[in-house]
């Protein structure tokens, strides 16, 4: 199986033929798996703040409009992007539909893949065993995906180090691998891991990275806190096809 990191959204590659798993560690697929966690049944993903506007005048009238522009809520909007803000709410039942800067559009760019996730440290374990398990069961390889900052176009530190946990947690623990020989690691992957293996722990890792920085200066460095929390979540979304205007994650 090849492992591969696609450090910036341009780079993903062989979609076709890999399980994708996306990361927007800061925050949005950590916000992504704690709604699913704290009950919502699905999250609906748009790439633009105006297109979720007009698909909740729309279709998606019901739906709880969370979100971000510059890390802070947009106007009209009913929540922001805040992982730590949703741990604490009962979701059972609702259906959310967010938009944000870089995360929801990468999902939406990884749509082509036959398997799409959202990975974070908050479901890295269960992350690893979703992808591994997928990847045997229809032979494909892995992608992770990073989400990037500046609308996917510039490097982010803290999506490149999560990616590496996750790609350690797919080879070193083995996870039915069978190991490193079975696992061919990418330059991407490598590189990923190195970030990764570099820093005592994630809330360094975060605290270290440009956007954790803006996150902390807007007064929410509780996502930092929140964000590295290893393993807090079994919940695995999964990408679905649109099917009111607009593609969603499930619990898989
Ligand atoms: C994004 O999609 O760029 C992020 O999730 C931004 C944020 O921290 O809210």
């Amino acid at each position: 199986v090849r492992i591969d990191v696609a450090l910036l959204p341009a780079l993903l590659d062989r979609v076709a033929g890999s399980v994708c798993v996306v990361v927007d560690a800061l925050r949005a697929t950590s916000t992504i798996v704690t709604l699913l966690a704290r009950g919502a049944e699905e999250v609906a993903v748009a790439a633009t703040v105006e297109e979720a506007r007009a698909l909740r005048a729309g279709p998606m009238r019901d739906r709880l409009l969370c979100g971000e522009v510059g890390g802070l809520p947009p106007e009209g909007f009913d929540y922001g992007n805040s992982p730590a803000e949703f741990s604490g709410l009962d979701l059972r039942g609702r259906r959310v539909l967010l938009a944000t800067s870089n995360g929801t559009r990468a999902l939406i760019r990884a749509a082509e893949a036959p398997v799409v996730f959202a990975g974070s440290l908050l479901n890295a374990g269960a992350t690893a065993r979703a992808a591994t398990a997928a990847a045997r069961r229809q032979g494909l390889d892995i992608v992770f995906l990073c989400a990037g900052t500046e609308l996917g176009r510039a490097f982010s530190l803290e999506d490149a180090g999560v990616c590496g946990a996750l790609v350690e947690a797919v080879v070193r623990d083995g996870l039915g691998l069978g190991g490193r020989e079975e696992a061919r690691l990418t330059d991407g992957a490598a590189a990923a891991y190195r970030v990764w293996r570099s820093y005592p722990g994630a809330r360094l890792l975060f605290g270290e990275a440009s956007h954790g920085q803006a996150l902390a200066r807007l007064g929410l460095a509780a996502d930092l806190d929140f964000c590295a929390r290893r393993d807090l979540y079994d919940v695995v979304p999964r990408l679905v096809p649109a099917a009111e205007g607009a593609p969603a994650l499930r619990p898989d």
